[in-house]
């Protein structure tokens, strides 16, 4: 009984002005004028109930009240949050609860508009797309049924672009893409130049899958072959090196394209007697087959430190409840097409994940650039990779193996069971790191204070939550400070901030990009999907700085690499050490 079961769960959320905000705005209840009719605590207590009536597919007397009550412990403690299209549809009519997902893009004009069409649902439901469009015949191809000729991949791109750019105005949020070309394309240079025009192509991330025989011929100086997909004949050849200087050089400019290894993705993929993975989602975190989606959540690990202690047993716990709920989702979601429903339900893939790993590693006095946050990486990503399993195997023994476990790598890794073919991603955590008041991901601070501009030119001084309370129980708080902070950006030149501050309290810019990278691959070590990381580069890094490190990223084991140079792209949100 729904009403009582509410009653029971009645613990208030603490969120912030910031998360209240963002809430009223696109996850709370509204009726049909707009207002808004349901409270933090209610959404929450919405999504434990609906999500805790999974329990009924397999045991239909059963009491959901304790599973509604673990869920609802988990969310309202902020311990862990799942990604944002649960929290705004789930007890709702719209009950898409997913993320993620992939399309494929077949060479022809209906598969190409059924693909379009797809796309459309998905976006309406808050999910973002993944696409590789390797597959269609390049550009000045012949079309036998009009004599005509083809268009190339990066033209139809545009139709799809067009048709998020549309659905965005009416949508729950805005609709993200990734579109990926497989550098053996004859049509790659287009591909690599398609964003340098910065009013094309907005709602895409764009990423070069690259392959092991292409970084050969890059590391060998040599040409290698551009393959026509239509008939697999060798079309043309271009000098690798060459090749790769442009993408790092593009990259450079405006950030686009990414790179992801493909053949590395595939050696990772669990389930390859189904098929090869061509794509990731749109923010490269997670790869997936055509047709399959995956829902994520995050664990927010800063609130597991108490008095400079990582509490590990509570952490075992919340990555059990958070295994069971996220599996949960898979049988309540409701799938924008039957294709996407049955490719997910046979693999049943999770994307359990962190967030708060800033605020985590300042908390026990650990600078983001050393050796010990390397190491604590690491160990961290282990421990809920390895608790994550074990929770999976145990629902596997009441529920079952995922369909397809037959065939996949698990029986070959020694398992018996398991529920779900992935379990752990690491997502950016871009809204629910609002809600849950953590750093995000596994991302640094991207400023210790900042100014928001909020109406009529005012602007308010936002600070770190972490930072304030350290500086509180230390003794050198002050308004002063976080203006100043605010204006710096950084607190590495202040006379108040004790030396050990200034090391813990380090932003995105002060650390190398070869750290970013080194972290990005402690955690990928541990991660059975990708991780989602950007490498920030100071506003006067070399085309040179950027090919290295995505030669170091090839060489640290990451399934890809976004980089960033800081004031490369007009529109950023946030600027540091500007009160303009
Ligand atoms: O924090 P939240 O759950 O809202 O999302 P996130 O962790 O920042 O992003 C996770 C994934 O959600 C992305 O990789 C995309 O697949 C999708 N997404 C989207 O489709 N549209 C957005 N505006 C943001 C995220």
């Amino acid at each position: 009984n729904y009403q009582e079961i509410k009653k029971r769960l009645n613990e208030e959320p603490q969120l912030s002005a910031n998360a209240v905000t963002v809430l009223r705005r696109r996850y709370l209840k509204k009726d049909e004028e707009g207002n808004v009719i349901e409270s933090p605590m209610e959404m929450f207590q919405r999504v434990a109930i609906n999500i805790a009536q999974a329990e009924l597919l397999y045991n239909k007397d059963c009491d959901i009240s304790k599973t509604a009550e673990s869920f609802y412990n988990e969310m309202v403690s902020l311990r862990f949050l799942p990604n944002s299209p649960t929290l705004m549809n789930a007890g709702k009519e719209l009950q898409q609860l997913s993320a993620c997902f992939v399309l494929p893009v077949n060479d022809s004009l209906e598969e190409i508009f059924e693909s379009v069409k797809h796309t459309a649902l998905i976006h309406k439901s808050g999910g973002g797309t993944g696409f590789s469009f390797s597959r269609l015949r390049p550009k000045d191809d012949v079309v036998k049924t009009t004599k005509g000729v083809s268009s190339g991949p990066v033209s139809f791109m545009s139709v799809f672009d067009s048709a998020t750019e549309t659905i965005k105005q009416g949508g729950t949020r805005r609709g993200a893409n990734m579109g990926i070309l497989r550098v053996d394309h004859p049509d790659i240079m287009d591909f690599i130049y398609a964003k340098r025009d910065k009013s094309r192509l907005t709602n895409f991330n764009l990423s070069v899958g690259l392959t092991e025989e292409f970084m050969k011929a890059v590391d060998e100086n040599r040409e290698y072959d551009l393959i026509n997909p239509k008939n697999n004949k060798v079309l043309k050849k271009l000098n690798a090196r060459e090749v790769f200087n442009e993408m790092v050089t593009l990259a450079w400019e405006g950030g686009d394209p990414g790179i992801i290894f493909l053949d590395r993705i595939n050696r990772d993929n669990p389930t390859p007697q189904v098929g090869e993975i061509e794509s990731t989602n749109p923010c490269g975190e997670q790869p997936l087959l055509p047709y399959e989606s995956c829902n994520l959540g995050s664990i927010n690990v800063s609130r597991f430190v108490d008095n400079g202690n990582i509490m590990w047993e509570e952490l075992q716990n919340t990555v059990k409840t958070a295994t069971h709920f996220l599996d949960n989702v898979i049988d309540m979601n409701k799938y924008p097409i039957k294709q996407i429903e049955d490719m997910t339900k046979r693999n049943r893939k999770i994307g359990l994940g962190i967030m708060g790993w800033a605020d985590m590693l300042a908390k026990l006095d650990i600078p983001y650039n050393s050796e010990e946050a390397l190491k604590l990486a690491e160990d961290l990503m282990k421990f809920i990779r390895d608790k994550g399993r074990e929770a999976s195997s145990e629902i596997a023994k009441i529920r079952g193996n995922f369909p397809n476990f037959e065939g996949s790598i698990y029986p070959g890794l020694g398992f018996e069971y398991m529920r779900n073919a992935t379990i752990t991603t690491i997502a950016p955590t871009g809204t629910i790191s609002i809600i849950g008041g953590s750093s995000s991901g596994v991302e640094p601070y991207f400023a210790i204070a900042f100014y928001r501009n909020v109406m009529d030119n005012d602007k308010l001084v936002e600070v770190c939550p972490t930072f304030r309370e350290i500086s509180k129980k230390e003794g050198f708080f002050s308004s002063e400070l976080f203006e100043y902070i605010a204006e710096k950006g950084t607190v590495k030149e202040s006379t108040v901030v004790p030396e050990k501050y200034k090391k813990i309290f380090v932003t995105a810019h002060e650390i190398s990009p070869k750290w970013h990278v080194r972290m990005q691959s402690a955690f990928q070590k541990f991660t059975d999907n990708a991780v989602s990381k950007t490498v920030n580069f100071a506003n006067e890094a070399t085309p040179d700085d950027v090919r290295e490190v995505y030669e170091l990223a090839y060489k640290e084991g990451c399934k890809g690499i976004t980089i960033y140079r800081d004031g490369s792209r007009t529109g950023q949100v946030l600027n540091v050490g500007t009160s303009k």
